[in-house]
């Protein structure tokens, strides 16, 4: 039987990559996404073409109602669930002094309480021996003017995956996020000049952005066979960006 993940955030960007890496790795592939449906259906289509299994679910992780029937249909579809990737994630940048309570309601809103109900959700529908992957950043580390309520959001999310890895104690589940850098995306390119991104690129020993597939590639590392010894950790896939 094969394995099935859910991977939220999957229509575009990060998500998009590894929604098709896990999908060619044989896992049968859940691809949420929060509005962008021509999008998602088109990951669909490219893993169909492929030879894979993967459908698209809406979901707003940001909702109760909504997390419960991602995971709720996708058990009647698929019966069970292995692995479970929280991409979906917004960057909401404002200054401290400004008190953008807009910005700060909706960046905790999607990173932190989704992580928060994407993990509740998969601590009771996981099967015993999964993996589930959230995903934070490496700017955590770098305290950007401006990053305030971004980085408040994924440093929550990495305290939520070491209390979660206990929790599940027991059941050999893992329970791990991967923090990349810069890595090009609509999420980190729209808005930057081309100075911005140079310099930003220039941060990693490597010079060059991190892709999708950088991250994809960790993620099939830590859903498959020899993944299973990492638990409870923070992966920084940056390319020597945050040191
Ligand atoms: N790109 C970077 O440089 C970078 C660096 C560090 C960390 N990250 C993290 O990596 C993850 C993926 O980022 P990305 O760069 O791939 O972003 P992206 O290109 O902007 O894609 C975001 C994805 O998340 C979905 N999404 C947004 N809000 C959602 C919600 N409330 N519910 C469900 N889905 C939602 C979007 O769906 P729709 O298409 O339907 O809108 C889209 O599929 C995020 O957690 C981000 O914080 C990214």
């Amino acid at each position: 039987m094969a394995k099935i993940a859910i991977v939220t955030g999957a229509s575009r960007g990060i998500g998009r990559g590894i929604a098709k890496r896990l999908a060619a790795d044989g896992f049968a592939v859940v691809v949420n996404y929060a509005g962008n449906s021509a999008k998602a259906q088109d990951v669909v289509n490219a893993i169909l073409k492929e030879g894979g299994t993967a459908t698209a679910i809406q979901a707003d992780i940001s909702k109760p109602e909504d997390v419960q029937s991602l995971f709720a249909d996708t058990k009647k579809q698929f019966r069970h669930i292995d692995v479970v990737v929280n991409n979906a994630g917004i960057m909401g940048l404002s200054p401290i002094a400004k008190c953008d309570l807009d910005v700060f309601d909706a960046t905790i809103a999607t990173n932190l309480r989704g992580s928060f109900l994407i993990f509740s959700q998969a601590a009771q529908h996981i099967a015993d021996g999964g993996r589930i992957i959230a995903f934070s950043s490496s700017v955590v580390l770098k305290s950007f003017p401006t990053y305030g309520p971004y980085i408040a959001a994924k440093q929550g999310v990495e305290g939520l995956v070491h209390v979660l890895a206990n929790e599940l104690a027991g059941r050999g589940i893992t329970v791990n996020a991967i923090a990349p850098g810069p890595t090009a995306t609509e999420l980190f390119l729209d808005g930057k000049t081309e100075e911005d991104i140079t310099r930003l690129r220039n941060l990693s020993p490597l010079q060059r952005l991190g892709e999708p597939e950088d991250m994809a590639n960790v993620v099939s590392f830590l859903a498959g066979p020899d993944g299973g010894w990492v638990n409870s950790q923070i992966l920084r896939v940056n390319g020597g960006f945050a040191y």
